[in-house]
């Protein structure tokens, strides 16, 4: 959710920042902006709308600049225009600042500020806190110093990365509560919320913790807490490479996040996976052992699509372990009074690892003296770090804001650690291979259904009339269904739901007819009759039936007006394929239907904000 970057060093600034902003454009994109400092004046420009427009309005201005500080937004405090765009500047355009996250006392202090007579153009929290640093900078005459004094008065999250005209060769930034991340180049800096727009440069990275600050010089940098001690910070190396966040060939990332599932799933597994013991390894894990050995109840938080894998876990952990699991949704977690007992695990699952409601559920499990674990994508995230221990996903960056391929690399590590789980308990070896097999064999079926996307594509093409779509799985193919429902939602905005198939009865059979498309994901498992005589109440109302289905399954030809097959695996791996469909059929609507596909309205890919 929002992008900044920040440059110094000989670069031509406005170049690198442009650069940074395209990279970082998933994270928001209604508006976008940069400053810099050219013969000690700061400039700034700003746009409503993609970076695309931003660039548009730079393009003919020839400006000679080496340090800068620019953001991609996405609107929590006023909407998106010119004005409320950032950077931000103080009342004499002294000093700039992009921020991500929220000032929750920024009314009191824009009163305070009020009444000592500084004014305002903008609607947002983040001028409230450039005019209180411009405020400090009066006094002190020193950017760390005024920073410091500013940020201590804050209450709220904040990545922000700061300029002055008076001291053109720094950069300030700071965190508490959203990334912020350094990358070290030869001679120059690059300060961003995420990687993406780094390692263009560098690939050697500093990620700043809580309440830490850096200042970035041309020659050098040093961090310290923002209450003025200093820091040590590890330089650490990003694992992945300009490759992995282009489009390499695909139209969007979406699909080429679809597509990369049987790589990512492979990656998921690898060295983790221990077929002829019918168990699993998760090294990350070694240092809560006992923990889970002891285990009484497991408690999964996490957000969106991440949630939707948490549910399949809750599937997965009580079949395979016996050990009661509750799924919650972070938000929820934080702001009731969970109950956590001595035996109890708390593990959050986030792609992004910054989702601020995941964040603080964590927190607040950690407060009650929960152990803590993490199932995180981005390596040195802050879920990740503030976690007891975890496991990485490794499916790579997503850029796409509706997530895809961190949905099955969540899945293929819930199925791991289920695994070792039962192993630790009742789970026999037999049974243990038998999984650990089925979970080998999962990126081969992934490609052969991805061979046939076209099929999905033609259905899209004839369904992408709908205005509603209806969603139906049971057991491990509910959480599916709601996660189809989601997709669609996210990215052709049309209308749908997932449901479990029986629960269709108590309510949604109200809305069927001729015009509502039902998907129903029937596996041939223990309960598929069950769905057959669902989809049955469906034909009868003249609801259109989808129906995903195992392959030679010749039955489901007669109920269904669509089938498209997935290969037959164990039941409590199917969701990893069942998916897959689920995922072409949103993306081909919303590209049937002239949609942009990787930054559908309204949305940002990690919701830093609560
Ligand atoms: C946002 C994204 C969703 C995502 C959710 C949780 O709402 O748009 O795609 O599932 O956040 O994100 P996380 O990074 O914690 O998995």
């Amino acid at each position: 959710m929002c992008g900044i970057v920040g440059y110094i060093g000989k670069r031509d600034a406005v170049k690198v920042l442009l650069n940074g902003l395209q990279r970082l454009e998933y994270r928001g994109y209604d508006s976008a902006g940069l400053s810099v400092i050219e013969n000690g004046t700061l400039l700034t420009f700003k746009r409503k709308g993609k970076v695309a427009e931003l660039v548009k309005l730079l393009e003919k201005k020839q400006i000679n600049c080496s340090v800068g500080i620019a953001h991609t937004r996405w609107a929590t405090h006023g909407e998106p225009n010119d004005i409320n765009a950032h950077p931000h500047t103080d009342n004499s355009n002294t000093i700039s600042i992009v921020h991500n996250g929220i000032i929750e006392n920024y009314h009191s202090l824009k009163q305070m500020l009020l009444a000592k007579g500084f004014h305002f153009v903008s609607e947002t929290d983040t001028e409230v806190l450039a005019v209180l640093i411009g405020y400090f900078y009066d006094k002190t005459q020193d950017l760390e110093e005024a920073i410091r004094a500013a940020l201590s008065e804050v209450q709220g999250t904040f990545g922000v990365a700061i300029l002055s005209a008076k001291e053109p060769d720094k950069i300030v930034a700071a965190r508490r509560g959203s990334p912020m991340i350094v990358g070290i180049g030869e001679d120059e800096y690059i300060v961003a919320s995420d990687a993406a727009a780094i390692i263009q440069y560098t690939r050697q990275v500093i990620y700043l913790d809580d309440n830490e600050m850096v200042t970035l010089n041309r020659e050098s940098y040093s961090t310290k807490t923002i209450d003025n001690r200093l820091t040590n910070s590890i330089i650490h190396l990003v694992d992945f490479d300009l490759s992995k966040i282009e489009k390499g060939g695909y139209e969007h990332f979406m699909l080429k996040e679809i597509f990369e599932q049987p790589q990512t799933i492979r990656d998921a597994c690898r060295g983790r996976l221990l077929v002829d013991d019918g168990n699993a390894r998760l090294g990350g894990l070694l240092p809560v052992f006992d923990n889970l050995r002891n285990v009484d109840r497991f408690i999964l938080t996490a957000c969106g699509t991440s949630w939707h894998a948490a549910l399949v876990g809750e599937y997965l952990i009580e079949n395979l372990c016996g050990i009661p699991v509750e799924v919650e949704y972070a938000s929820e977690f934080r702001y009731r009074n969970p109950i956590i007992r001595k035996n109890d695990i708390v593990i959050a699952i986030s792609q992004s690892g910054e989702t601020a409601d995941t964040l603080a559920a964590v927190q607040e499990a950690k407060q009650k003296g929960a152990t803590v674990l993490g199932i995180v994508n981005v390596v040195g995230s802050s879920i990740a770090r503030a976690t007891d221990a975890g496991v990485y996903i490794h499916a790579g960056p997503e850029i796409g804001v509706a997530s895809t391929k961190a949905f099955t690399s969540q899945l293929v590590v819930l199925s791991l650690l289920s695994l070792l789980l039962g192993r630790m308990r009742n789970l026999s070896k037999l049974d243990g291979i038998q999984i650990a097999r089925g979970i080998s064999e999962l990126p081969s079926k992934v490609e052969q259904i991805l061979e046939r996307a076209d099929q999905i594509k033609a259905i899209a093409k004839e369904f992408s009339y709908s205005r509603n779509f209806l969603y139906l799985g049971r057991g491990y193919n509910f959480p599916v269904a709601l996660e189809g429902a989601l997709k669609m939602k996210e990215v052709t905005y049309i209308h749908a739901e997932g449901y479990p198939s029986a629960e269709m009865k108590h309510g949604p059979i109200a809305l069927i007819d001729e015009n509502m498309p039902v998907v129903f994901i029937a596996p041939k498992d223990e309960i598929y009759d069950k769905v057959i005589s669902n989809i049955e109440e469906v034909r009868s109302r003249k609801g259109r039936v989808i129906v995903i289905a195992t392959e030679k399954d010749e039955r489901i030809k007669k109920y269904a007006e669509k089938v498209f097959y997935i290969p037959e695996t164990l039941p409590m791996l199917t969701p990893i394929l069942s998916v897959i469909p689920l995922q072409l059929l949103a993306y081909y609507i919303a590209v049937e239907l002239g949609y942009n596909v990787d930054q559908p309205r309204n949305l940002a890919k990690s919701v830093t904000v609560e």
